[in-house]
């Protein structure tokens, strides 16, 4: 009896002292697919990206800035980086210690730092993105990429860390501007708007750019070319600004002039536009991907050369920009709630211009894709249930828009559609997560909907659909 007394004193006197330790930041933040991904302890408000650009060597060369306030306090905390050179490092303007292991960079502060008290922290760093860590450290996406005719910049999931020091993770999302100086030959299109184009006296040019809205890291671009500038409006004014390839601009300009419309349409069905701009930049390159970067989604010039799928790929990467952008993932396992909305998201803009027939054929061919493909080979995983190598399969894209379609079948269009605009009411800019729209589909359809969700979303082998002939 007397020890369990002692050992209960112990432990309460433990658990005292623990509450007021003062410690250092996690190293991740909490994402069980990528536990070093992020970091604990703080939160990112705006990111000051500020770099030169060397087209002979695509050398990059500046300045980040971040400022952020503790969540709590903090003997020292992490940045995720990856590469270059680090000339020194400030904390409120002041040199600090810092040291690298991997992908992280930790700063001890020479005092601790008090919860909710704003900080700012710079790096100043030089060098060749990708240089020395290709294959390293398990990095699916190479951030800054040097192609023939310029720079484009892909991050998705975990590439942002390739070209600036970030809290990379969707969880933290901030504020950007980006001031990035080229020589004067060529044009910078990045998130937001233009602000200033500053011609300066060894003949570079520095953009400045910014964003009104908080994005996630693996969303910042930067995108280097001999761009021409296309600009039009969108509904209620939204200013429209594409970069296009000057070689390639008539036909650019043709693949997405749909780009209006599509906007008013999803501003019909999911919620007003989020963003300050839209429009997008087209990399004089063979992507063999698009990817939604916020208010400028980024193409491979395929595109311009009139595939009949452009259509489809165009209203995919904008339906992004509500759902992926604006409701961002919580945790990247849940990437269905980005990629099959927006495939279901185009399939509804196929219905929407070629009606239901046509509409119905697709859905159909999306659906056998997977079916067969289930009986064959098992190849395509459960849409919320992905592997942490294998994020982006069309388990998630295609069968996850099958898991919409057939949860339209289930509640009826007129609840689907009220589930689509209260889910993203309920998300838009912040995090979402599967149990979170679950809620609000049962919520607003008022169904169990348990069963329905554990065999179109979790169940190895996907549920079937009905097909008249
Ligand atoms: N999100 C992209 C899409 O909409 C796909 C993607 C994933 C991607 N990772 C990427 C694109 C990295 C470019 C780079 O389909
Ligand atoms: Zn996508």
């Amino acid at each position: 009896m007397r020890r369990l007394w002692i050992l209960v004193i112990v432990l309460v006197l433990a658990g005292g002292v623990h509450a007021q330790e003062i410690t250092p930041g996690l190293d991740g933040i909490g994402d069980p697919y990528f536990p070093n991904l992020g970091n604990g302890g703080y939160d990112v408000q705006h990111y000051a990206i500020d770099l030169s650009w060397d087209d002979t060597t695509n050398q990059i060369a500046g300045t980040v800035t971040l400022e952020a306030n503790p969540t709590e306090n903090l003997t020292a905390f992490n940045l995720d980086f990856r590469g270059f050179e680090i000339d020194s490092i400030t904390l409120d303007g002041a040199e600090v210690d810092w040291e690298r292991d991997g992908g992280e960079l930790t700063i001890t502060p020479p005092e601790s730092l008090t919860k909710d008290t704003a900080f700012e922290i710079t790096v100043t760093y030089s060098g060749v993105p990708g240089e020395g860590v290709f294959g390293a450290y398990d990095v699916f996406a190479g951030g800054w990429t040097r192609h023939t005719k310029g720079v484009y910049v892909a991050s998705e999931p975990n590439g942002a860390s390739m070209w600036f020091p970030a809290n990379d993770h969707p969880l933290d999302k901030a504020t950007f501007t980006f001031e990035i100086t080229v020589p004067s030959n060529y044009v910078v299109a990045a998130n937001g708007l233009l602000q200033t184009i500053t011609e300066n006296d060894d003949e570079t040019l520095t953009y400045l750019w910014q964003t009104n809205d908080p994005m996630a890291t693996y969303l910042a671009t930067v995108n280097i070319g001999d761009f021409v500038v296309q600009t039009g409006e969108g509904p209620n004014g939204l200013p429209i600004r594409n970069y296009f390839p000057s070689r390639i601009a008539e036909s650019a300009t043709q693949a997405f002039a749909p780009t209006a419309d599509m906007i008013a349409f999803y501003n019909e069905i999911f919620g007003p536009y989020p963003f300050e701009a839209y429009g997008v930049v087209v990399a004089d390159t063979d992507l063999p991907f698009a990817l939604e970067t916020q208010t400028i989604s980024l193409f491979g010039n395929r595109i311009a050369v009139g595939r009949s799928s452009a259509e489809t790929v165009i209203a995919h990467e904008l339906a992004h920009q509500w759902f992926g952008n604006s409701v961002s993932l919580s945790r990247w396992k849940d990437i269905w709630l980005n990629e099959g909305f927006a495939t279901y998201a185009s399939l509804l803009w196929l219905e929407h211009t070629r009606g239901t027939e046509a509409f119905q054929n697709e859905v159909e061919g999306y659906y056998l894709f997977i079916a067969n493909s289930n009986l064959a080979t098992q190849r395509f995983a459960a849409p919320a249930n992905p592997q942490q190598r294998d994020l982006f399969n069309a388990g998630v894209y295609v069968r996850g828009a099958m898991a919409l379609h057939a949860l339209r079948l289930e509640v009826g269009d007129a609840a689907f559609f009220d589930i689509l605009r209260a889910y993203y009411d309920c998300f838009k800019y912040s995090n979402a997560t599967t149990e979170g729209f679950i809620q609000v589909a049962q919520e607003v359809s008022s169904k169990d909907l348990a069963a329905f969700f554990e065999g179109w979303l979790y169940a190895e082998k996907m549920p079937e659909l009905e097909f008249e002939s």
